[in-house]
Order: C-alpha cells, then structure tokens, then sequence
C-alpha cells in the first residue's frame, strides 16, 4: 500500500481492492432509504448495538449460510444457526480476535505455503510460531500436516500446537482452493491430533472469497464437514462480494469459543457498527446483496479472463515461467525461474516500478516461518481493481520488466 501511495503513476496488479466501479451505491442508498424512513428502524439500527450482532442479521447470515452450502457438492449436512455467528468488523477483526483469543506467544499455527500474508503479520503480532507448510495444486498437503504434527509429537512440541489456518476458497495469493477431499480430512485430521494432544487444535477455515467463483460447481465448506461443531471456525465477510467500506464480516464457530470472542469483542468495542449490520440484514432480506454478488462475479470472470489472455500472449513463451488459473478470487499467482528474485529489493522490483510503471506484490511477503526458507520467485498478480484494458497494459509492462 506504502509502495502505492509513493508511486500513484504506477499501474498496480498488487492491490487487493476491489474494482470501485462494482461498488453498490444505488442498492446501499435504498437500503439506507428503507431503513431510515421507517421510524422505530431508523432508531434502532441508529443506536448501540450488541457485541454478538444484530439478531436479524444473524437469522439472515444463517439462511445465507445454509443457502451457499445447499449449493455446493455435496450437498451440506449440517444447518448453521443464528446463535453459531458473530459479526465483526470485516473478517480481519475477527482474525486477529480469534489469534488474541487462542495464541499465547510460542503456541503453533499451522499454515500453507504461500498464504494471506495479513494474517501471518497479526500471528507475528500475538508472538505465535508460523510453521509453512507445502501446499499444491488441491491446496494445503495433508501428509505433510500429518508429518508435521508427528515430527512436533516427537520433539514434545505437540502441545503448542493450537491452530491450523487455511483459506479454503481461492487463496490469497495463489487462487488454489482446498480440494473437497482434503476438506474432510484435514478435520479428521484436526480432531484425531486433538485427542492425542489432551485439548482442542481448531482449524481455522477463512472464506473471504467463497462468492467470488467462476466456473465449476463449489464444495461445500471446511466447516460442513465438521459432524461434531467443535473444531471448525468458519471466516465469511461482505467485502469482496459487496463493499469493504461496511466492514460485515462474521464468524461461525463452536458455542464455548464462541462465548470467549464475545467476551473480547465487548471489552474492545461493543460490537461492529450496528448501522452497517442493519443494512446488511435489509440488502441479504430484499434480494439485493444476491443479485449484486452475482453481477461482481460475471464482472471479475472477464477481468480474470482478461489477466490470463494476457499471461499467454506475454508470457508463454518465457522458459521457467508458470501462473496458476484460477477458478474464482481475485489473483493470478505467477512463478519465474527459481533464480529470479521478485522482492521488493530485488532487480526486477525495482526494474517494474521505476522504469515500467507496474506493480505486483512480492510472493515472498507470504510464506511465513523463517525468511531464509522462503520462496522468492514468485508474483501476486491482481485483476480486481483495473480495466481489462488496464490488466493488458499491465501485462505488458510486466513483461518487459520480466525480460529485463
Ligand atoms: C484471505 C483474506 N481473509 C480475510 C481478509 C479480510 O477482509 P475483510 O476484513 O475486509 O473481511 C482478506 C482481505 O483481503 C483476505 O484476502
């Protein structure tokens, strides 16, 4: 973002915003018209909320919960209920909740090589060890989880262990998604360890970008998969699909954490801004926040269309040189031959931003654990903020700087 800032000619592929001209002024305005001009509404959605969230949102994010699940593969088992949700202010509040709540500094989280590197920075704000751990094209490698808890078994580390993080929907930055067979295993996973360990090891299943898919059918979440309820944090937020400026994002999880985040969020700040969650319930009730996540959506296929033309006719020819397609989100994930550095301190950085105007977002920034074992050869390509014909102009550049 810094980088953004001191560079505004640059043309960025790095920024994870979303593209300003889907934003829903005209459904937010009548939301807020209907809201307001009914008296007793107005009041309430204009007075202190709850640190839990407003009930009719709650009711309505359990319905829109059931819904999403009702249309994945296969079909869900399990019904979510408004008492399950807490609503927060966007889902990185309830990231760095959930970390305060569960990490003591030295405990374990689990993560894939490469993931959402806002998250690493709040576990490395709590004092919690990241270990990275191989993930491939169905998402986090669960014979190298495995492996990991019984090498952590064996050095007596198992009891730090508290948390396995994994975006399920088209990671940040790499646009893979957790394959439906590793879904069920990795809680199967989780609560034999769990066992063996004497207490919980939750697994922390973040979905920022679960509306945004393009093609194919969805599996169902991490979540469904957990018969029992007690393992599985499920991570949703309105912001890709429909405004990050609300900051609606919620968290579904077992009652007895769920009672702990509460208690936490109270003492911070009484609950997300009620207003915000009053016009979630009504758009989620009329129809309107559905019928704009999917024009987001049809929006952002041409645009990752967009990117991956442009990847073929400017890169394809480039020995060592790779991109993931991904099947939803926001990012195309692009590897360069191992020697080639892409950090912000390295030739090629430097090369795109002061001489070809582009910008991308290192890959390194997000493998956590030690920086020496980190992969450097890597771009986090956005097409979510430019035009198709900015993510073709960026390409270009790109290329160029990547030639040298
Ligand atoms: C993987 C992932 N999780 C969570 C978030 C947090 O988003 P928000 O707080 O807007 O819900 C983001 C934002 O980019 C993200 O990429």
């Amino acid at each position: 973002m810094q980088q953004g800032v001191e560079h505004p000619q640059v043309l960025s592929l790095a920024a994870g915003l979303v593209d300003a001209s889907s934003l829903p002024l005209t459904e937010t305005l009548e939301a807020a018209r209907s809201i307001l001009s009914d008296e007793s509404r107005g009041r309430l959605a204009l007075q202190y909320g709850t640190s839990l969230g407003d009930l009719r949102l709650r009711q309505q994010l359990a319905e829109y919960h059931n819904r999403l699940e009702r249309t994945s593969v296969p079909m869900r088992t399990r019904e979510a209920t408004a008492d399950e949700f807490v609503c927060t202010t966007g889902s990185q509040q309830l990231l760095a909740l959930l970390a305060d709540t569960l990490l003591d500094p030295g405990d374990i989280c689990l993560v894939a090589a490469a993931t959402y590197f806002v998250f690493l920075g709040v576990l490395d704000g709590v004092g919690a060890h990241t270990i990275a751990l191989p993930a491939d094209e169905h998402g986090l490698r669960m014979d190298a989880l495995t492996a990991e808890l019984q090498r952590l078994e064996s050095v007596g580390e198992l009891s730090r262990v508290k948390l396995i993080y994994v975006v399920s929907e088209f990671e940040n930055p790499t646009g893979i998604s957790l394959s439906l067979d590793r879904r069920a295993e990795l809680v199967a996973i989780a609560k034999d360890w769990s066992r063996r360990r004497g207490e919980m090891i939750y697994v922390l299943e973040d979905a920022a970008y679960r509306e945004l898919h393009y093609d194919g059918s969805m599996p169902r979440s991490v979540w469904s998969c957990d018969a029992d309820g007690d393992t599985v944090i499920h991570a949703g937020t309105f912001s890709k699909s429909f405004s990050p400026g609300l900051r609606v994002g919620f968290g579904l999880m077992p009652h007895e954490l769920r009672k702990s985040i509460n208690d936490l969020k109270g003492n911070q700040d009484f609950g997300s801004a009620n207003f915000n969650q009053h016009l979630l319930a009504e758009l989620l009730a009329s129809g309107r926040f559905a019928t704009h996540a999917a024009e987001v959506r049809a929006a952002y296929r041409l645009k990752r269309d967009a990117m991956l033309s442009a990847a073929d006719e400017f890169f394809a020819d480039l020995s060592g040189v790779s991109w993931v397609h991904p099947h939803g989100g926001l990012y195309v994930w692009m590897t360069l031959p191992p020697h080639v550095a892409t950090g912000f301190d390295s030739p090629l950085f430097r090369r795109a931003v002061d001489v070809e105007q582009v910008m991308y977002v290192p890959g390194e920034l997000c493998f956590g654990g030690p920086r020496e074992q980190r992969e450097r050869n890597h771009m986090r390509l956005s097409f979510g903020v430019q035009s198709i014909d900015g993510i073709r102009e960026g390409m270009r550049r790109l290329n160029r700087a990547v030639r040298g």
